[in-house]
This record gives C-alpha cells, structure tokens and sequence, in this order.
C-alpha cells in the first residue's frame, strides 16, 4: 500500500487497540494527541468493550443482521466476532480505510465492506445491501454507530439518525456513542481535533436521536453500560448506549 500522507483516526485508534493496520503517519498524530492529552489506549479498549458488549446484546435479543456506519478497520472485536453467526456489512466513507478493511475480512463468509457516507444512505451499493441485509425491510437489523457523532454537526447528526431510523424496521436497534465533555479540559488536545469536531452533553446527545428510544439502560459512560463485572477504570471521554425503533 502507498504510504498515506496524512493520519486517519480510523488507524490511529487501530494502534491504539495494538492492531498493525497503521502507518508512521498515524503513529505520530497519536502520539502527538497524547503528549497533548494523556495515555489513550486504555480508554479506546473500553470503548471496543463496550462495542463488544452492545453488540453481544444485540445480538442474543435475536438480531441477526448488522449494519456498520463508520466502521473504521475492523481490527479486533468487532461486530463479525461479537455476532459470528450474522450477516455484517461494514460501511466507511474513506476509501483508504474500506481498502484496509476489506483485506481483513476477506473470504469471510456473511460479512462484507463497501464505501458508504452515513449522511447519504443512498451511497452504499444497493446490490451489496441486498445481498448481505437480505430481507432489510421486514427483520429487524443493528445499526452501529460508532465514533462518528463527532464528525456530525448537530443538524447533520440528527437528520442522519431521523434517515436511519425511517429506513428500518420495528425493532431494530441502533448502537452508538458520542465523545462527551472530556476534551474541553485539554484546549491543545481539542485543537488537534480541528473546528469540525463535535463534543457533547448527555442531554444534547439525547435531544438529537428524536424518535430513537434508549433502553433501560440509558446513556452511560461506556464503561458503565452493562459492564461485565467492575467497569474499566477510565475517563467518561466516551458515552454510549443502546436505543430501539418503535412500531
Ligand atoms: C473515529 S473512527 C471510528 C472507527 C470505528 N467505528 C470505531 O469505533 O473504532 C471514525 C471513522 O468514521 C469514518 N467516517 C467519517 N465520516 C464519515 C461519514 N460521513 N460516513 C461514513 N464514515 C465516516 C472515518 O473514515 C473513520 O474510519
């Protein structure tokens, strides 16, 4: 693969996970947030935690279609892993990352990539869809959403979701998260984010999913939400949770 000339989140958060799918570009741009930040890698294995747990539950609810926005490179414990037994289309509007992503799965039965903008439904192969979503509008699917708020502005954010949710059935869930109020304490950290970056309050991030119903659960820290015995001991950088399309 030719070098890439500038990072990718996508990477940085796959050396963080201590993946190999990165490059010395991205491993530059993650230790340069960090000297401006702190130590990231603990809390990135959280948010993939809590990926794994929402998708398990999901998934043991009986949906057994997954549909990934953002998905990034599906590096280790991801949504094909936490749900072996689904079908899985991963979406990513970087082509770069699609290309690294697609070589990971590939010969993987039930699980495909393909190139597709969250903000645009329409973009993502219509013949792909229906050959791995099969049946889309009559079972319910999960739709993961996944570090992407914060590239989303609030209108963006919440006419994506409104789109989302119109184009599932009853019963589908939607899996997310969104970048909460941790970086406001590190203003050169926040910096290296850029002006397109988008943090939120718990509330605000609630006001924007409209029709989506959060479960019982709520809107946690990631580390909070169902964990599997004591909750990793991070920063609340992340929130998340799991919300369901009513009838
Ligand atoms: C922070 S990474 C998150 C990757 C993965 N979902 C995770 O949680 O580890 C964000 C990913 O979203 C992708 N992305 C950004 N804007 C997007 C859009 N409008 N539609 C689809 N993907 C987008 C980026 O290319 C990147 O791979």
């Amino acid at each position: 693969m030719v070098e890439p000339q500038s990072p990718s989140t996508a990477r940085m958060i796959d050396y963080w996970l201590g993946g190999k799918d990165h490059h010395p570009v991205d491993v530059a741009a993650a230790d340069a947030f960090e000297s401006a930040y702190g130590p990231c890698a603990a809390i990135f294995r959280s948010l993939r935690a809590f990926s794994g747990r929402a998708v398990r539950h999901v998934a043991g609810d009986g949906i057994d279609r997954f549909l990934v926005f953002g998905a990034g490179i599906p590096t280790q414990s991801n949504v094909h892993e936490n749900a072996p037994a689904a079908r899985v289309l991963y979406t990513d509007v970087d082509p770069e990352v699609v290309a690294a992503g697609r070589q990971l799965i590939a010969g993987l039965e039930r699980v495909d990539y393909v190139r597709g903008d969250v903000t645009d439904l329409d973009s993502i192969d219509r013949a792909v869809l229906d050959r791995v979503l099969a049946e889309r509008e009559s079972r319910p699917l999960g739709l993961v959403f996944l570090g992407l708020a914060a590239f989303l502005d609030d209108a963006t954010l919440a006419r994506t979701l409104d789109a989302m949710y119109d184009a599932v059935p009853a019963g589908s869930r939607l899996l997310f998260d969104f970048d909460a109020m941790e970086l406001a304490g590190y203003p050169q950290a926040l910096a290296m984010m850029g002006p397109a970056f988008h943090m939120r309050e718990p509330a605000r991030f609630a006001e924007l999913l409209g029709r989506w119903t959060p479960t019982a659960d709520g809107i946690t820290p990631v580390a909070d939400w169902r964990p599997d015995g004591t909750p990793e001991d991070v920063p609340d950088a992340f929130w998340g949770g799991v919300a369901v399309r009513q009838a």
